[in-house]
């Protein structure tokens, strides 16, 4: 016994003097003493700032080409709307993925749409933008909001509004709404998560930890520690494994069930029309479409709607002009809480302050894509060949060059042109869904949600935020979508007629 824990420990010593040796000589140790990266390493931002992308926002305001290097992360990090258009459009082709986003993100999303190039890109990518493009999915994906929002979301607010200093998290709330309507939309499955007292699924938490713990991979300064914990399945790699098994698990389950249930007559779900595609026996396939789905339709939608609560309960002047509009729109009174499309396209004030609420905080924070071959950016910046080339969507809303010395104001007006009609922005501007060949597919269906939900809680109910941190700024936890840390607590009540 002695023997075996002796060899294991020599084992790991000469592992990690072996793979300290590869680092140094062939993947240069990347230290570096310049002023950012000695902030990175040191954590010393922390100082002066409390999210990592208000620190990355502030440097790259002051940055004269909006671009910054990271150099012991091998990163260039912009906010440039030139970078932006040739990285996602003019020289798409030169910016995937790429390999090294596939081994930190592969664990849990394996080949699903948000983890893959080429040509199994492709084939997820025409098969979604038929289905969520479609009309008669689109009326689908309409119902099973407005059934979501009459007979789950409204009976648990009215509940906690019977009681006016009950606390209530909006962010859960919203992300057990979001993952409800996209497991149906996508499987026809009922997650059914969202009903008092409120159930704790499995399967959401084995999600959060394993989303925020694979984004910890990517902000690694030394990637080889969180490689050598996974050959040796220690600490957070360890947990990131659980939680992968438990998901496995749980799709395993969804995708033979669903296998069980037939593929007679036209379902309007996602699962049924790569089934009809893919090989009998590839799950492993579907289940990592399965994941990439519910991460795109769940924690982005719940972003989304709890950065623009968030901000409408700071802004009441704005709160009251979408309950006027609503009123237009819908007539006055609250009873009726769910709207047509024909209706909602007609909000255009809802509509500007949902894009407004996401130029200042963006359910995707930053992304990032690997440099192919050596390249100069629109703004001179030299990349070479395997750097991370990362656009900051919430640094971006936030730069004077860009939206005009008011940038951090919350003014909805900024969208309206002048007889007061929504008016879209280009893009790599706002690269919020992103932009080029790889725009989000699910952004129609995704504004459909949010508006739906906005129209029938601010009808029917006024909230507040509760706690002593009212009136600060958000606090962002580590995750691939934006999440607030400790929530959205709010005390809730009814509107008076
Ligand atoms: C406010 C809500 C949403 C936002 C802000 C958003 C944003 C984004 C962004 C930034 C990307 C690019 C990610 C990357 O390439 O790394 C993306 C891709 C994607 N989104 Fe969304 N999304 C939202 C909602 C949704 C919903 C509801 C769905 C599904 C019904 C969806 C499906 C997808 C898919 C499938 C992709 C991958 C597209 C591709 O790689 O070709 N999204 N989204």
């Amino acid at each position: 016994m002695l023997l075996i824990i002796s060899f294991f420990i020599v084992s790991i010593f000469l592992l990690f003097i072996f793979s300290l040796f590869h680092t140094i000589f062939h993947q240069k140790l990347r230290y570096c003493s310049c002023e950012i990266c000695h902030a990175y390493l040191t954590s010393s931002w922390r100082n002066d700032f409390v999210n990592l992308s208000d620190w990355y926002a502030h440097l790259l305001r002051r940055s004269p080409t909006s671009t910054i290097k990271v150099h012991v992360l091998n990163s260039v990090v912009t906010a440039n709307p030139s970078n932006v258009e040739h990285i996602l459009k003019t020289r798409f082709h030169n910016y995937p993925k790429g390999k090294q986003f596939s081994v930190i993100l592969g664990d849990l999303l394996g080949r699903g749409i948000f983890n893959s190039d080429g040509d199994t890109w492709r084939f997820q990518r025409k098969l979604a933008s038929l289905e969520l493009g479609s009309v008669s999915v689109r009326v689908f994906a309409h119902e099973i909001v407005k059934t979501e929002i009459e007979t789950r979301l409204i009976p648990v607010l009215t509940s906690f509004s019977t009681n006016p200093s009950s606390v209530l998290d909006l962010q859960d709330v919203f992300r057990r709404f979001s993952f409800n309507t996209i497991s149906k939309l996508s499987f026809g499955f009922d997650a059914d998560c969202l009903r008092l007292p409120f159930p704790t699924s499995e399967f959401a938490v084995a999600f959060d930890a394993a989303s925020t713990l694979s984004a910890k991979r990517a902000l690694a300064p030394f990637p080889l520690l969180w490689k050598i914990k996974r050959i040796f399945k220690i600490g957070s790699e360890k947990e990131l494994k659980e939680s992968i098994n438990v998901i496995n698990r749980l799709a395993g389950d969804l995708i033979k069930q669903r296998r069980l249930s037939g593929l007679t007559g036209k379902k309007n779900d996602l699962i049924s029309r790569f089934m009809a595609v893919l090989a009998e026996d590839d799950d492993e396939y579907l289940r990592d479409i399965v994941v990439s789905f519910l991460l795109a339709g769940r924690d982005t939608v719940a972003a989304g709607l709890t950065g623009f609560f968030w901000l409408l309960t700071h802004h009441p002047k704005v709160e009251n002009r979408i309950k006027e509009e609503l009123d237009r729109v819908m007539g006055p009174g609250f009873d009726s809480v769910t709207s047509s499309c024909d209706e909602m396209r007609d909000m255009n004030y809802l509509h500007a302050a949902l894009y407004e609420s996401m130029r200042l905080y963006p359910p995707v924070q930053f992304d990032s894509k690997f440099a192919l071959n050596d390249d100069v950016l629109a703004d001179g910046t030299f990349v070479k060949r395997g750097t991370k080339v990362t656009y900051h969507p919430y640094a971006m809303g936030r730069m004077a060059r860009i939206w005009g010395p008011d940038y951090q104001e919350f003014k909805p007006d900024r969208w309206l042109d002048n007889q007061g009609k929504f008016r879209p922005e280009n893009p790599v501007k706002y690269p919020v869904f992103q932009a080029g060949a790889r725009v989000c597919v699910g952004k129609e269906m995704a504004i459909m949600e949010m508006k739906s939900i906005a129209v029938a809680m601010i009808r029917k109910f006024k909230m507040q935020v509760a706690g002593p941190g009212s009136t600060e700024m958000l606090r962002f936890a580590p995750g691939l979508t934006a999440t607030v840390n400790g929530g959205l607590p709010v005390m809730i009540r009814e509107r008076e007629a």
